[in-house]
């Protein structure tokens, strides 16, 4: 079942710890908008690669820089468009379902992704023209 949050967002996890001794972040199931089912991480992202270039069908992710900043930018199915950056590992940006997203990694940053689904691939939506079909042709009362 989609999470009702319906646009992308930015949250602060909590944190526990100090400057003595170090801190943590918690993701936590009663603090995140949807169960994860998955995770995954990314690193070693080449200087200028950008990832990303789809969208998904069904699928939900919270996406954290665990480490370095990674900036994303997100275009909504009502062709709205947003930008985060993450620069500090208690951030966390919440990407609804039918969004467009492209990645861009500073050198040396992790991205760590919680996700609503296991992997499926026919959940992508890899051309971005089919993706502007799609959205063009969602009824408004369905669109994300
Ligand atoms: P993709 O989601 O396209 O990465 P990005 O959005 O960062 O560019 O995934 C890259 C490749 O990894 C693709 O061939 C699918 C594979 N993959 C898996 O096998 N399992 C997974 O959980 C993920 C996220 C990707």
């Amino acid at each position: 079942m989609p999470s009702p949050i319906s646009v992308p967002r930015l949250f602060v996890l909590p944190s526990a710890g100090s400057d003595d001794i170090g801190l943590l972040t918690i993701a936590e199931r009663d603090n995140l908008p949807f169960d994860v089912k998955r995770v995954y991480w990314t690193f070693d992202v080449p200087e200028h690669k950008i990832r990303g270039h789809h969208a998904h069908h069904e699928l939900e992710q919270l996406i954290i820089a665990v480490h370095g900043q990674i900036e994303l930018i997100i275009e909504t199915s009502d062709r709205q468009r947003y930008m985060f950056l993450l620069d500090h590992p208690t951030k966390a940006v919440y990407i609804p379902c039918m969004c467009w997203r492209e990645i861009r990694f500073a050198p040396g940053a992790t991205l760590l992704c919680l996700a609503s689904q296991e992997y499926n691939e026919a959940d992508y939506i890899r051309s971005y023209y089919d993706y502007v079909q799609l959205v063009e042709t969602l009824p408004n009362g369905k669109k994300k």
